[in-house]
């Protein structure tokens, strides 16, 4: 099969797709043909060599032993963690799979960026029929991060929320699970990604300079709670506008979590394949928009995290096997 592999740690030209061995479900495993498999900018972390340093401070942070750990890099490395597709064999013990089901959810060996991938079978849940690939490619990294942010900060009926990045992959997905719950939210974007917002029951707010002013102007008021999920100066901004620490949650931000200024809840706090099905869920009955950026084969792999790096993108980007 074709698979993305790179060698050492580096910039976006380590990237390659070469022919690699076929994986083999192992006992509790399946194997899975991937339609899709979306970028996330934690790929890029990993490729550079940084992630290691960040995953220590949060399993500190979080103080769970049961983190997700980074498996340790060995090179050839592959890349990639969300996936969708169907099932072409099952290993030994996997009840509740067959042959030719399709299915959506996640890698932890990083391997998903590839024609083929070997899954665990409790890291998988049904695709529902009327999802894109594009789409189910791209429900585990971003959606769940912004389900554990959500849930963290448990806006209310009556409340205002902000979220910053709000146009992101994350921040799509965390102001409208936030909206559900009743809060008025506040999503901090660029000018063309207004009219989104607003689609979506959103107050969009431009980012920039005097944005707190312009914040406080749209919440009319009192800000309860702040999603982060572009870094920099986000997590500052929220203590400004008076939300406590508890109402704070960062997805980029450790540090900010190391001194007590905002809790980190990420993906791995989400639930796994139940916090996965809800999600799932609210998106076959509409009830949730997932969109899609942009969609690259496998061989233009390095393209599509040359844009991801760029942070400029409204939604996912996926590679499409
Ligand atoms: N801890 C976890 O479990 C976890 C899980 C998933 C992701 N993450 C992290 O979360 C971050 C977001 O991931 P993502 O996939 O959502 O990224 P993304 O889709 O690449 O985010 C791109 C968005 O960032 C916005 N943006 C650019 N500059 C901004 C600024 N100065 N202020 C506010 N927004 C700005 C852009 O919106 P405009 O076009 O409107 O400017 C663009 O839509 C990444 O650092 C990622 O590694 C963490």
């Amino acid at each position: 099969m074709k698979a993305v592999r790179f060698d050492h740690y580096g910039d976006v030209d380590v990237l390659d797709v070469r022919d690699v061995d076929d994986p083999v479900a192992a006992p509790g495993q399946v194997v899975v043909k991937v339609r899709a498999a979306a970028a996330n900018p934690g790929d890029i972390y990993v490729r550079e060599g940084l992630a290691e340093q960040a995953w220590a401070l949060r399993a500190r942070l979080s103080g769970r032993a049961s983190d997700t750990p980074l498996p340790s890099m060995t090179f050839p490395a592959g890349q990639g963690t969300d996936l969708a597709g169907q099932i072409v064999a099952v290993g030994a013990g996997v009840e509740r799979w067959h042959v030719g089901d399709d299915v959506l959810g996640w890698s932890d060996e990083r391997v998903s960026h590839a024609e083929l991938v070997a899954v665990a079978a409790d890291h998988l849940v049904t695709k529902p029929a009327g999802m894109s690939w594009e789409v189910a490619g791209s429900m585990y990294v971003a959606p769940m991060a912004a389900l554990a942010s959500v849930e963290t900060v448990s806006p209310a009926p009556g409340e205002t929320i902000v979220v910053s990045g709000a146009a992101g992959a994350v921040g799509v997905v965390a102001v409208q699970l936030a909206r559900r719950t009743g809060a008025a939210v506040i999503g901090l974007t660029s000018q063309a990604n207004h009219a989104w917002m607003r689609d979506h029951g959103i107050t969009p707010v431009t980012y920039g300079d005097g944005q707190a002013a312009r914040i406080r102007s749209a919440a009319g008021g009192r800000v309860d709670a702040f999603i982060d999920t572009f870094g920099a100066d986000y997590v500052d901004l929220a203590h400004e506008l008076g939300v406590p620490a508890k109402r704070v949650n960062t997805v980029v931000d450790f540090h900010a979590a190391l001194d007590g200024r905002a809790g980190i809840a990420g993906t791995n706090d989400a639930g796994g394949a139940a916090g996965l099905q809800h999600l799932v869920d609210l998106v076959a009955t509409g009830e949730l928009d997932i969109p899609i950026a942009a969609t690259y084969p496998l061989t233009n792999v390095r393209k599509a995290y040359q844009l991801v790096a760029e942070r400029r993108t409204h939604g996912k980007i996926v590679l499409v096997p």
